[in-house]
């Protein structure tokens, strides 16, 4: 986006429909699930509590947003890239991502006003949801495509242990312990309600038994040489928490174990994208995190740790980098 050759009235008007366009959709995702079935403007007007002409006004900016479709004169239903990401095979969890990107401006608030960006328990909680799987079919396709890129990663999970460090609602670790029957795994969060989340899919996928989920600091795990692999959600781990929790995990693998990390955003190629990645990595940066972090960095961050470099991983699903202890 080319901000510089637009006058302040537009710069203006375009950030505030874009901030008015997620709170459409963060308030119309109850709308939308009615409107996976084709309805009128009486039944959204009767479903949504507004009168007819209300309803239809929402439905107008819902269809102008092309977050909903008018398939006949008078009659809406939801749009399918819509209805495909809230499906319930869904990998990703889209009402979660919604709430982060509200989430996101009040937090860019506070970035600017103090240079601080504190986390609630809630917050946490909708941060892990957004970066999770959602257990389910969609889920299980992407963590297959994992284990094709890394079948070493595949075949430690299957029949070794795995220490999930930084395991937020359990989106991976608990979507591979449900693919692979014999996989046991340890996962540490430091954030009790983020876990009190993870423990309720892990029962609810009948993996419970093989899964032991910790409330605590990652930095104070202590089990030496017990694990064959572990996965590090790095991004989500500040800058003075770093080198502790990377000495955990070199002490809690077995010589020759594995440490998978993953790379979520990298710096944009061009002056595009550069200004919704410099609001990013304020707020990133406001938390303590180590945004974008390349991948190179993040080599030479775990060498001195003891680990080395197998190999890195740029495949559709995102960034990886594969280690051994
Ligand atoms: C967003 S989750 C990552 C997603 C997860 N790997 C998955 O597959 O669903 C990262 C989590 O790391 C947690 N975390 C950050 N620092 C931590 C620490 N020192 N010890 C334990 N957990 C920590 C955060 O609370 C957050 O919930």
């Amino acid at each position: 986006m080319q901000y510089a050759f637009m006058g302040i009235e537009e710069l203006l008007a375009r950030w505030g429909q874009g901030a008015q366009a997620l709170a459409l959709l963060s308030a119309a995702q109850e709308l939308s699930g009615f409107l996976r079935e084709e309805r009128d403007v009486a039944a959204v007007a009767a479903f949504a509590g507004l009168t007819t002409g209300r309803a239809g006004d929402v439905l107008a900016a819902l269809v102008a947003h092309d977050l909903a479709e008018e398939v006949a004169p008078g009659r809406f239903r939801i749009a399918p890239g819509l209805a495909a990401a809230l499906a319930d095979d869904a990998p990703g969890d889209l009402p979660a991502r919604i709430a982060q990107a509200t989430l996101l401006t009040r937090q860019t608030e506070a970035a600017v006003r103090t240079g601080v960006v504190t986390l609630s328990a809630e917050d946490a909680l909708t941060v892990a949801r957004a970066n999770a799987f959602r257990p389910g079919d969609g889920a299980r396709a992407v963590v297959t495509k994992i284990f094709e890129a890394v079948p070493e990663v595949a075949a430690a999970m299957a029949h070794g242990r795995m220490l999930d460090v930084g395991s937020g609602v359990g989106g991976f670790v608990l979507t591979a312990a449900g693919m692979l029957p014999d996989m046991r795994a340890t996962t540490l969060e430091v954030v009790p309600e983020v876990a009190a989340v993870a423990r309720s899919r892990a029962r609810a996928l009948g993996v419970d038994d093989r899964v032991d989920i910790r409330v605590q600091d990652a930095r104070d795990f202590d089990s030496p040489d017990a694990y064959d692999i572990a996965f590090w959600a790095q991004p989500f781990f500040p800058l003075p928490a770093r080198p502790a929790t990377l000495a955990m995990i070199h002490r809690s693998l077995r010589t020759g174990g594995l440490l998978l990390l993953q790379q979520l955003d990298t710096a944009p190629a061009g002056r595009a994208e550069l200004a919704n990645f410099a609001l990013r990595r304020m707020v990133a940066h406001a938390q303590g995190l180590p945004f974008a972090r390349p991948m190179a960095d993040l080599v030479a961050e775990a060498a001195p740790a003891g680990f080395s470099l197998i190999r890195e991983l740029d495949e559709d699903f995102g960034r990886m980098a594969l280690f051994s202890r």
